[in-house]
């Protein structure tokens, strides 16, 4: 017998702690979804800057290593239409950066890609059946859903407004994931781009379980026991962590990224389009104040990331991260440095305790 308050999200995707590890595209791999799916919460695999091979290799290692429940996520975005005078005038706006760093303004701008679910990775899907997909930036194409859900995985997307969950629920989501104003990473937003009007977790939560029937997880700034006992009492069935996962040694990051992580202050983030052309929450770094985080030119996502290559190739491996994303979520404080498994099973046993007090 389950001792949480809500086990609908438990029943649905089979997992016995209500406790979701973000996909963190670029940061998090099959070490951390095995740890955490072999603690008892849910794993997931982050397939949107990963080739199908690559895929395919993580799938492979997350089967030897574990037989509890996987979510393969995967973003759903359009590809943007080409746009040279934005792509020109981005370029223009980094010159200073390139002569600084001595990268070659002239040579082509390589291209920053991040494919959307398609055919090939439905494929995937129909072979490996993971228990759960789960989408960002609204759902795919609906015969690339319908191949989704025939393979028996539970669907889960993101919604950051009630309208959002709305047309998630009514276009086939088993659960929706409320990802509030704090939350690292893109915004999952995709029926407005309205970023002044977005909502935090403790409104947003609440509004989405009135609104919908199926069941609602909870994201954006929960980091310890504290939040993950808010959510359920804001009506959530679980929680999805990201930003205190990046504390793991799982997390595949760089010295720089986890310095700056564990150094980092609540007011240390903000919301920007630098890195890929749709607002993501990170921890400020020089581009960021010199360019603001928001800026008209970058062009749309996912083509502004192929610009800063050149500048991110030389200031990386000399440990300096100006140019580079630090996706965080705003409550960095809360991060603690253990095992993603132990880390997994240290949240659920303490919510547990807050929970029966
Ligand atoms: C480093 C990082 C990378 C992320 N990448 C993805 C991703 O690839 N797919 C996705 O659906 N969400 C991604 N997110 C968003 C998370 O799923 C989640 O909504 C968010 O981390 C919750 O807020 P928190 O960071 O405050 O816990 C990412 C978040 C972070 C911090």
């Amino acid at each position: 017998m389950s001792q949480w308050p809500d086990t609908r999200i438990l029943d649905l995707l089979g997992i016995e702690l209500p406790i979701i590890q973000a996909p963190m595209a670029n940061s998090s791999d099959s070490k951390m979804a095995i740890a955490v799916s072999n603690a008892g919460g849910l794993g997931s695999l982050p397939c949107a800057t990963i080739s199908h091979e690559k895929i395919r290799q993580e799938l492979q290692a997350f089967k030897q290593a574990s037989s509890g429940p996987l979510n393969l996520n995967f973003f759903c975005h359009q590809a943007p239409a080409a746009d040279p005078q934005r792509e020109a005038r981005w370029k223009e706006s980094l010159k200073g950066y390139y002569q600084e760093l001595g990268a070659d303004f002239d040579a082509p701008t390589p291209v920053s890609s991040r494919a959307p679910f398609d055919d090939a990775a439905s494929a995937l899907v129909e072979e490996f059946r993971p228990a759960v997909v789960s989408f960002h930036f609204g759902l795919p194409a609906p015969q690339l859903l319908a191949r989704v859900k025939a393979s028996g995985a539970k669907v889960l997307s993101s919604a950051t407004t009630v309208d959002e969950a709305i047309w998630l629920e009514q276009h086939g989501c088993d659960a929706i994931i409320a990802m509030g104003y704090e939350a690292g990473g893109h915004r999952g937003m995709f029926l407005s781009d309205a970023l002044c009007t977005q909502v935090g977790t403790l409104a947003l939560v609440p509004q989405v379980v009135d609104a919908v029937k199926v069941p609602v997880i909870a994201a954006g700034g929960i980091g310890d026991a504290r939040g993950i006992v808010a959510a359920f009492a804001l009506g959530a069935a679980a929680v999805q962590l990201g930003t205190a996962y990046l504390f793991c040694p799982e997390a595949k990051i760089s010295p720089t990224y986890r310095q700056a992580l564990a150094t980092a202050k609540e007011s240390d983030t903000a919301l920007t389009n630098l890195f890929t052309g749709r607002p993501a929450r990170g921890i400020n770094t020089r581009i960021m104040r010199e360019l603001g985080p928001m800026n008209a030119d970058a062009p749309a996502f996912p083509l502004a990331g192929g610009a800063l290559m050149p500048l991110r190739a030389i200031s990386e491996p000399a440990g300096n991260s100006d140019f580079s994303n630090l996706w965080s979520g705003q409550a960095p404080r809360l991060g603690v440095a253990l095992p993603a498994g132990e880390l997994t099973r240290k949240l659920a046993s303490e919510a547990l305790a807050r929970l029966s007090r």
